[in-house]
């Protein structure tokens, strides 16, 4: 699971919420760079099988008067943390490599997580994880990825050193990366961006730009199989255990059965970094404990029972069972051992056990996770997306909602959860990677 916020150095942080930017520059730059609008055409959701799959689809480009050049490509460092900030890395380079109007190399990515010392970091390439030729038809238009084969000139490098400290502002990185779109710089076939990682250099984009990448992330097949493999089981095992629950029931078919999946943090280091951020933010409701997230899933309005609630839980609370106990009568907590699907997740690296369970929050019924994890953010994000492009409003009300996420961190309506959209209309992507309890809704 992600644990990615406790590995943040807390510096980090402070840098981002000190960086003062100029709102109006910022939108100039934002008018100099979408160069082109890209409404996707048709909605590309369909539902089979219980399972959500994501058709044919790319991102049409209207007036395409700066094609990715591609004969010119952007190098960038390895990328690093945890799977979602690893993502969040991974479209700030791609939307670097477009605003300098070339092909982002195809990135490493990092297998397992920081933990200070870097050699231990396992590398893994991006195609490993995510499917090469999908992410260029998807994203064809806005943008693409390159192999290190594409290169014909591999000593034509121009290596671009980041800045870094309190003295480099967002205006000044702006700035930089303009002087890299002109001659004799921009002549180069290779702009190599060389020391600190994608994930804190400065942000220019909003948050639609960052969304856009990420529906061009598709899973390689055998990931994808696995993250089916979990939601079958999540729906047999439930269906034995509503049986049980209910005799009558002994007809349920499983394939109808919905499931309430809840990204739960608990784990004792992940209340140490909660504490000290509510101490350190001056905010009280970052921090849930187990019993306060079992009563507000329990409290949703509208959930009929028997209802499924998958735990995706970090691995070593699979050791602690008091994790299935206390839930509300009707109510049935599953997690990777109950399901026996604890032997699947074993057999890969940390990178791609959070990518089968981002997928598996993904496809729940409903979600419920914590507004100050990257990974929940990230979840409500895609489902934010998901919805809106099936032609369902974000809208507040319970009716015309397919695919609710809710926040247990903030109390909603009846002693339940909040409802959580993801703004798609925000200048920045501050608030979904770095937390907030300011929500729509
Ligand atoms: C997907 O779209 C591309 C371009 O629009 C087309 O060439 C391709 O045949 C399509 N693939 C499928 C599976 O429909
Ligand atoms: C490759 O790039 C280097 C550095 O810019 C240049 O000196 C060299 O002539 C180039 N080689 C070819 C074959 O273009
Ligand atoms: C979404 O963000 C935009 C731009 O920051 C803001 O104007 C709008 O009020 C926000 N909408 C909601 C529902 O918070």
């Amino acid at each position: 699971m992600e644990i990615s916020s406790n590995c943040k150095p807390t510096k980090i942080l402070t840098c981002y919420f000190n960086s003062v930017t100029s709102k109006c520059l910022f939108l100039a730059a934002i008018a100099l760079f979408i160069r082109s609008l890209f409404i996707p055409p048709f909605s590309a959701f369909g539902v089979r099988n219980d399972v959500v799959f994501i058709h044919n689809r790319s991102l049409s480009h209207a007036a395409n008067d700066s094609p990715t050049r591609n004969d010119k490509f952007l190098e960038v460092p390895q990328i690093i943390w945890g799977l979602n900030n690893q993502k969040i890395a991974f479209a700030r380079s791609c939307l670097t490599a477009r605003m300098l109007n070339r092909i982002l190399l195809m990135p490493r990515l990092s297998a397992t997580l920081f933990y200070k010392e870097v050699d231990l970091l396992e590398p893994i390439s991006f195609d490993k994880v995510f499917q090469f030729d999908r992410f260029n038809s998807i994203c064809n238009g806005f943008v693409q990825l390159g192999k290190y084969s594409d290169v014909t000139n591999r000593s034509d490098v121009f290596e671009l050193p980041k800045g870094s400290g309190r003295r480099w502002t967002k205006e000044r990185d702006l700035e930089q990366l303009e002087e890299h779109k002109k001659d004799p710089i921009d002549k180069h076939e290779v702009i190599r961006i060389v020391g600190k990682h994608p994930f804190v250099w400065q942000d220019h984009w909003p948050v639609k730009d960052y969304a856009k990448v990420f529906e061009c992330l598709v899973l390689v097949d055998e990931i994808m199989a696995e993250a089916d493999k979990v939601v079958s089981r999540i729906r047999e095992v439930g269906a034995e255990e509503s049986r049980k629950l209910e005799p009558a029931k002994a007809s349920l078919n499983p394939h109808t059965l919905s499931f309430v999946a809840v990204h739960m943090r608990v784990e004792k280091d992940w209340m140490i970094h909660c504490k000290n951020l509510e101490r350190k933010s001056n905010i009280n409701q970052i921090c849930s404990s187990k019993e306060e997230i079992m009563e507000r899933v329990g409290n949703i309005v509208g959930l009929k029972t028997p209802t499924l609630v998958y735990l995706a839980v970090a691995d070593k609370l699979l050791e602690d069972s008091s994790i299935l106990s206390g839930w509300r009568d009707g109510l049935i907590p599953l997690e990777k051992k109950k399901l026996g699907v604890d032997v699947v997740y074993k057999k890969y690296p940390y990178l791609i056990q959070s990518a089968i369970d981002y997928e598996v929050c993904f496809r729940a019924d409903v979600f419920v996770g914590n507004t100050f994890s990257t990974f929940s953010s990230l979840v409500v994000l895609g489902r934010t997306q998901k919805m809106l492009s099936l032609g369902f409003k974000s809208s507040c009300g319970e009716e015309d909602v397919r695919w609710p996420s809710y926040a247990y961190n903030l109390l909603g309506e009846s002693n339940g959860p909040k409802r959580w959209f993801i703004n798609m209309s925000d200048s920045s992507l501050r608030a979904v990677s770095y937390g907030t309890n300011e929500i729509s809704c």
